[in-house]
């Protein structure tokens, strides 16, 4: 036994080996890399202790950066090296199309949880039929509100960005006056990366003006809706939003919310159970409704986000893996993770959960918002969704910094996206 190495003692050949011989199949340790966001890496230990306990397999969860850009620029980097580290990623529903050759196919292991799920997010984690990752939350965000700041000002919470800008304005300028100084009326995600790609996207789809890329690949950012919303986006910057949003991600945000200096946040799910905490200074003071619509236009937008576990196809302990995903994609793991992270299930029955309901009551009522959110255009640019996305964050972000108009840099990012598409996505 001493001769054998830990990573053969891992190995499931050599597990089958000793199941052939009628002993006991050792323990794999699996290591798990996911963003590090909210309270998740916080809450993953006791999340995967089931697991753990009915198999006798450990996890290891390796955190990284929140970004989801920061994430991608890395995960491609192991995949394209054959990384045999990393059993599991934690994978954004953009990726799918990008990465799908590097992930084992899961539709065989699914076969029995995959109907349990929303047929669209399953759809959106399969490319060419192959089922690329499972789905583990889904994400489409809130305006989150102070009522308490509302209801002294008379107001209710706005139907479009227009009246949203007035409020925020008015509320900030009357309560700096009142002894408050450090108060701001709205808080986003104005950092260059994927997060103001999904920002941005609803201001422009919620005006009228298309979503960048059209499902039949079709480049329609260039028009005078998604001007108009850009430019009252910028409108915002260093009158009712801090200067320092354009660095802001979620997390930025979020601090500022709760330690109760923003009227009014634009952000995911995942921070109305932190809201709600105890070491919160906004708790029971807030509550949420869907986005704004704005430009004369009657339906606002919210982006469709949401996680996924995938296999990494280099893994050396592939059914474990397959096992832990299976169990993180099921209905216990995503039960725990509503009721502690409020993240939105992505399967069905969880939405008539009498305890999810009773605990985390935005899970309900999101139903709908994620149902009719609007997806990026990584379906129909494929593998080239990534430098889409990108183009257009920078687009906004210098029109946001006041380095162009918004016209002149949708133009520029009409030309550059055609390029970019040459003959087909
Ligand atoms: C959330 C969404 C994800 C999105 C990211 C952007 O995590 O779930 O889909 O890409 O925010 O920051």
């Amino acid at each position: 036994m001493s001769i054998i190495t830990g990573r053969a003692l891992r190995s499931a050949a050599f597990g089958a080996l000793l199941a052939g011989l009628g002993l006991p199949a050792l323990a794999a340790d699996i290591t798990y890399v996911s963003g590090a966001v909210g309270n998740a890496v916080e809450n993953f230990k006791s999340l995967v202790k089931p697991w753990e306990e009915a198999t006798g397999n450990t996890v290891t969860l390796v955190p990284m950066p929140a970004s989801t850009t920061d994430q991608f620029g890395q995960y491609r980097l192991w995949l394209a090296a054959g990384n045999a580290d990393v059993d599991l990623y934690q994978t954004d529903v953009i990726w799918a199309p990008q990465l799908a050759d590097q992930f084992v196919d899961l539709t065989e292991a699914a076969k029995d949880l995959a109907p349990q799920h929303f047929p669209s997010i399953i759809e959106s984690q399969t490319v060419d039929g192959k089922l690329v990752a499972l789905p583990i939350f889904t994400d489409a965000p809130a305006l989150y509100y102070r009522k308490d700041l509302l209801d002294k000002y008379g107001k209710q919470p706005p139907k479009t960005w227009e009246e949203l800008g007035v409020i925020a304005k008015e509320i900030q300028d009357a309560e700096r006056a009142a002894g408050n100084p450090d108060l701001w009326g709205f808080v986003w995600q104005g950092n260059a990366y994927e997060g103001l790609t999904c920002n941005a996207l609803e201001w422009v789809k919620s005006f009228g003006g298309g979503q960048i890329v059209e499902p039949d690949g079709s480049i329609s950012i260039n028009n005078p809706q998604a001007v108009a919303a850009l430019e009252l986006a910028k409108s915002w910057v260093g009158t009712v939003s801090p200067g320092g949003v354009l660095a802001y991600q979620e997390e930025e945000a979020r601090g500022v919310w709760q330690t109760g200096n923003a009227v009014f946040m634009r952000n995911w799910p995942y921070a109305y159970t932190l809201g709600n905490g105890d070491d919160s200074a906004v708790k029971g003071k807030f509550d949420v409704v869907p986005l704004p619509t704005g430009g004369g236009n009657d339906t606002s937008a919210a982006t469709l986000g949401g996680w996924n576990v995938a296999v990494s196809k280099y893994s050396k302990n592939q059914e474990a893996a397959i096992s832990l995903a299976l169990y993180l994609a099921g209905p216990e793991a995503q039960k725990q993770r509503a009721l502690n992270e409020s993240n939105l299930p992505t399967i069905v029955a969880l939405y008539d959960d009498p305890d999810i309901a009773a605990q985390q009551p935005i899970i309900p009522r999101w139903k709908d918002v994620f149902l009719q959110a609007v997806p990026r255009p990584s379906a129909p640019t494929k593998g080239k969704y990534n430098e889409v996305s990108s183009k257009f964050w920078s687009a906004v972000h210098s029109t946001l910094s006041g380095e162009g108009t918004a016209a002149e840099n949708l133009e520029v990012l009409e030309a550059d996206l055609t390029d970019l598409k040459g003959s087909g996505w």
